[in-house]
């Protein structure tokens, strides 16, 4: 969406991974303020969104959409306003149906038919952000509709609530969550700052890879102002292992997704852990996410039997960032072969995650890599003038370049 917003894939922090629907204010306080605290908002996670959950059952009598009292004594007006105190940004939840979803009973209203209105009352309240879901979206009798399949296309819906926002006057980030539903990277890169490819990401390793396979067709779709959204992340939410953590935000970030937080940062239950809080923090790797090219990485090839693929994709300063995923259950020794990314020579390559430098490195790189986790590499130096001349093993016979 060309409205001069995320230029960058936004970065934050969301109340659904850890707590479902059920935030409150002091867990989103906690976890905004845990986000200066523990130095977040410095590498540049501001927004802090709160998820479904947070209105009363039904609108005010003059049709506004409200706040729970209840959770959220001070309210959204004062909520935006601790945000903003501490440099964050605000983020607001709706939906495109008549309820929000998992609301079950007492519903909670959705902006069907009410986009003017929510997004000035939602501006009104200083909203920097406004995600929008596909719950409950069937504009037809038989509400409500607990199917939750969409039985004609969101774009109208979705681009209903962006005119609404556009006609706020306020800058406000727009993040359309209808799940792939109607393959939104066809219509949503014009409406929305990002959309979600797929369904909802779940406390599975086997989730990263489905949406890495939804990706993998739709990675030239994204770019400045319009990103594919792969989904909150669940890195500190003690579901994957380290090595699993690295290579779910290493994809995110490199495809470009937003990379919006769904762990717990801090509330009286407890705290992220030192080793997932490292990797949200790695400059490296949000340097990629944020790079100023802003070119999603792509896949390259999967070698099936030897349980492997890899990722690469280029960066500013002539440089290329490569993933190699170990797919398989057991710590291995993986080998990039640099002319399966376009070389013969890097004059340097960095693994961020082994945290070493090699230089002078002719044709391939090989590195430990844990169970699931990821070899994450950045090469540069790459088009260096000269002559090299490598066997070919297909052909038998060499190539020059
Ligand atoms: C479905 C969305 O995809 C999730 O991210 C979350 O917003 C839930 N709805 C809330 O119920």
């Amino acid at each position: 969406l060309a409205n001069g917003l995320a230029i960058t894939p936004p970065m934050g922090w969301n109340t659904y991974n850890h707590y479902s629907c059920s935030p409150n204010e002091a867990i989103v306080q906690s976890n905004a303020q845990a986000l200066v605290d523990l130095g977040l908002l410095a590498k540049g996670y501001n927004f802090v969104t709160v998820d479904c959950g947070w209105t009363l059952p039904a609108r005010l009598a003059n049709g506004s959409i409200t706040w729970s009292p209840t959770l959220f004594p001070s309210g959204y007006f004062a909520l935006g306003q601790f945000l903003h105190a501490r440099g964050l940004k605000f983020g607001v939840y709706s939906d495109s149906g008549i309820q929000m979803c998992m609301t079950g009973s007492p519903t909670q209203v959705g902006s069907l038919g009410h986009e003017q209105a929510d997004a000035l009352t939602f501006a009104s309240w200083g909203a920097d952000m406004i995600k929008f879901d596909n719950c409950y979206s069937e504009a037809s009798a038989g509400y409500p509709d607990t199917d939750f399949t969409p039985p004609t296309s969101p774009s109208a819906r979705f681009a209903n609530m962006s005119a609404a926002i556009a006609a706020t006057g306020r800058p406000i980030v727009y993040a359309i969550c209808e799940w792939g539903v109607d393959f939104p990277s066809a219509w949503a890169p014009t409406i929305g700052n990002s959309w979600r490819i797929g369904n909802d990401i779940i406390p599975s390793f086997g989730t990263v890879a489905r949406i890495l396979n939804q990706a993998i067709s739709q990675t030239s779709f994204a770019g400045p102002g319009h990103w594919l959204d792969l989904d909150m992340l669940e890195v500190g939410n003690n579901v994957f292992t380290a090595a699993e953590e690295q290579t779910h935000f290493t994809m995110w970030a490199i495809v470009k997704s937003p990379l919006i937080i769904g762990g717990r940062l801090s509330d009286t239950a407890g705290s992220i852990t030192s080793s997932s809080l490292n990797i949200l923090l790695n400059s490296d790797v949000i340097g990629y996410n944020q790079d100023s090219l802003g070119v999603a990485a792509s896949f390259v090839r999967r070698f099936t039997s030897a349980g492997y693929e890899i990722w690469s994709g280029p960066l500013s300063g002539s440089r290329t960032v490569v993933a190699v995923i170990n797919l398989s259950n057991v710590a291995t020794s993986l080998t990039l072969n640099l002319p399966d990314v376009g070389f013969q020579k890097a004059a340097s390559v960095k693994n961020i995650w082994n945290a070493a430098t090699s230089t002078n490195v002719l044709t391939s790189y090989t590195g430990s890599v844990a169970a699931h986790g990821t070899m994450l590499l950045e090469l540069s130096g790459t088009t260096v003038a000269g002559t090299y001349v490598v066997a070919d093993a297909v052909t038998s016979g060499t190539t020059t370049t």
